[in-house]
């Protein structure tokens, strides 16, 4: 056997010699680099081209807030709330209210939930007559696109549920 030949000889027999496993380094990084949902990752992967199947959403997100304001006066000049408030609408909108406004707004709206507590500025009081007597579109508008400092909601309810919630707020808050 010439040398060449026992040099690349011994070089195969050397790379037998070393476990699979060793080819995967680092091994560190590789629970980490995996297919896997990353903390703050959506679990929604959405198609960027797709619309909703109940059609798209007519305002894209205010960049600012007086943006905000105007937009949310349009939508209430020029949203129509398409859902009657029969008492399904209202019990959907009280489940809806409680998953996702009570942590901040409180069980009677008050702004006083355990989360909105820690809030600086505090949630809006919703019984007020500055929340009541805001058209429907408006609120809609407020619950599908977020506050100043509240979160948005287009991606967590469907739109019928956004005028569940609707219904639900402006009928049992506001009382007293
Ligand atoms: C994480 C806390 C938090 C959650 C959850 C939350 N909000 Fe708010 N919300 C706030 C804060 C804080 C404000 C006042 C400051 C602002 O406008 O962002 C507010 C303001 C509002 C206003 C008044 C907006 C205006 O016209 O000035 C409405 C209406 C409202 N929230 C409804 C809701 C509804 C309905 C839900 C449930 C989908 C909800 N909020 C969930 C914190 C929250």
């Amino acid at each position: 056997m010439k040398s060449s030949q026992f040099r690349d000889l011994a070089c195969v027999i050397f790379l037998m010699t070393i476990p699979g496993s060793a080819l995967t380094l680092p091994w560190d990084k590789d629970m980490q680099d995996q297919p896997s949902l990353k903390p703050q990752d959506s679990v929604f992967s959405v198609n960027r081209s797709s619309v909703p199947v109940g059609g798209k959403d007519r305002f894209s997100p205010p960049e600012n807030v007086i943006e905000l304001v105007l937009a949310r006066l349009e939508a209430g000049r020029t949203l129509i709330n398409p859902v009657p408030k029969s008492p399904e609408s209202l019990g959907r909108g009280r489940q809806m209210y409680q998953l996702h406004c009570q942590v901040c707004h409180g069980e009677q709206g008050r702004g006083d939930g355990p989360v909105g507590l820690k809030f600086v500025p505090q949630p809006m009081e919703l019984n007020l007559d500055y929340v009541q007597l805001q058209p429907d579109g408006q609120l809609f508008y407020t619950i599908s696109h977020g506050s100043i400092a509240m979160p948005f909601y287009r991606n967590a309810m469907s739109q019928q549920d956004r005028w569940h919630l609707v219904n639900y707020i402006t009928e049992v808050f506001g009382e007293s």
